[in-house]
């Protein structure tokens, strides 16, 4: 209708139009400006251990399957038939050293390849064509962590270059043990009736609304350390809040500052290794502790004994939460959960749930972790049901003929200031209660968006 992307998203005073959360013809070009372009998360290769393994997944509107092959590469290919566009697997999860059709019959490998089509010698899967070029079409894949990233953009940015500075602080979350991290059963799914970006700038490190929308994480004496804590001190903001241009964040906190269980812990004075013996991040024990410096820098190590990366994400779709929460025998077992917002059409959004623990954590402690995870994050959980109260009458407004031309306001903006003797790069913002991180998540977006 002549509505320009500047038009919704007005980088002159910060704001973006109600619209774009409702906008089919935005939603079109998202599918192939952002979700075919972009690195996306699937899944983990715990997942699937054996030669054969696999499991189907979504990246956006396009059905993947995701297999091991014989040699042990994790592969990525269309569920596409490219006979005549039936989904070839149309299981979810499994077993198989070939997936074949149901419609006529060709068969693939788990790394796509074309095998060949029933009554072969016929011909019927063509007299002058190579079987070559009869394959899946297959996705470029990383793995990072073990988590199992992939995209169409084959001659685009290396996954490296897609996380950019933020990666220094994804490390220490994603990369930090000798085994890595393991996937706790398989994800909890639910859709939501609201667009894939309501909770997507949201994860670009949204710290305000915990103030208020998940105020009974205070109120019931999980979070809120010590007075200059967060129930009732927005003022008071600590902290420091992590971005990029790629539209990535995370939200640093002191977690004596953060959570009652550390409020009267004696970290004054010591040590990186004392405070990671009294802190024990999510999902370490002390006995893993010397695995952090073995796998990080000195210079991430120490960030995660005094000011840890918790929660934020990763453009477009990824919301990070690494949790701290209360063990029995003091410390924190925490959670450990990622969610991917995968669009479902502009009204609806399927949010996936994935839980982790380490792989080499006690057996309690996963179990725990997988408890944490589920009674936080979880589809039943106590904060995503309050996001989940929110997102999908944020969609409502959106519909309105008066309401959907309102304007999002993103214009408290501190700036981007280095704390002194800061390590690790990026920009960086004191304290959590701002715009910035969710301003760079659309500026990430604008410029996607931008790009044909
Ligand atoms: Fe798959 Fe025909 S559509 S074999």
């Amino acid at each position: 209708d002549g509505t320009t992307l500047d038009d919704l998203i007005m980088r002159d005073t910060n704001e973006v139009s109600l619209r774009v959360m409702t906008d089919e013809e935005l939603y079109s070009h998202e599918m192939e400006r952002i979700f075919a372009k972009t690195w996306l998360l699937l899944g983990h290769e715990s997942e699937i251990p054996k030669s054969g393994d696999f499991i189907v997944r979504d990246m956006a509107e396009d059905n993947v399957i995701i297999a091991r092959d014989r040699d042990g590469n994790v592969n990525v290919s269309l569920n596409v038939c490219p006979h005549r566009g039936m989904r070839v697997c149309l299981g979810e999860a499994g077993n198989k050293p070939i997936h074949q059709c149901i419609y006529h019959g060709w068969a693939f490998k788990p790394n796509g390849d074309f095998i060949g089509a029933p009554v072969e010698r016929e011909k019927m899967h063509g007299n002058n064509v190579d079987k070559a070029t009869l394959g899946l079409k297959k996705a470029r894949v990383h793995l990072y962590g073990g988590l199992i990233f992939a995209t169409w953009n084959i001659e685009g940015p290396s996954f490296d270059e897609y996380l950019g500075d933020i990666k220094y602080y994804m490390d220490q979350l994603f990369c930090r043990t000798d085994n890595g991290l393991e996937l706790l059963g398989p994800p909890q799914r639910f859709v939501l009736p609201c667009n894939w970006k309501v909770p997507g700038e949201q994860s670009g490190s949204d710290g305000f609304h915990t103030l208020t929308l998940h105020r009974s994480l205070m109120e019931g004496g999980v979070m809120g350390g010590t007075a200059e804590s967060i129930y009732d001190q927005a003022p008071g903001m600590y902290g420091v809040d992590v971005s990029c241009e790629q539209g990535h964040s995370l939200r640093c906190l002191e977690a004596e500052k953060t959570f009652k269980m550390f409020a009267d812990v004696p970290f004054e004075g010591k040590s990186v290794e004392e405070r990671l013996n009294l802190l024990t991040p999510p999902g370490i024990t002390k006995e893993m502790i010397p695995q952090l410096f073995r796998n990080l820098s000195a210079d991430q190590v120490e960030q995660l004994a005094t000011i840890p990366p918790q929660v934020g994400g990763m453009f477009p779709n990824i919301l990070i939460a690494f949790i701290f929460a209360p063990r029995t025998d003091g410390g924190s077992s925490g959670a450990l959960a990622l969610h991917t917002y995968v669009p479902r059409g502009p009204n609806q959004v399927e949010f996936v749930n994935f839980i982790f623990a380490e792989k080499d954590a006690p057996e309690q402690m996963k179990r725990d972790m997988l408890q944490n995870s589920i009674q936080q994050t979880g589809t039943s959980g106590t904060i995503e049901q309050d996001d989940a109260d929110v997102w999908p009458v944020i969609m409502r407004n959106a519909r309105g003929g008066v309401s959907k031309h309102m304007t999002l306001k993103y214009q408290a903006l501190h700036g981007h200031e280095r704390p002194e003797g800061w390590k690790g790069g990026g920009l960086l913002y004191p304290g959590f209660t701002k715009d910035d991180t969710q301003w760079n998540w659309w500026m990430a977006y604008h410029k996607l968006m931008s790009e044909v």
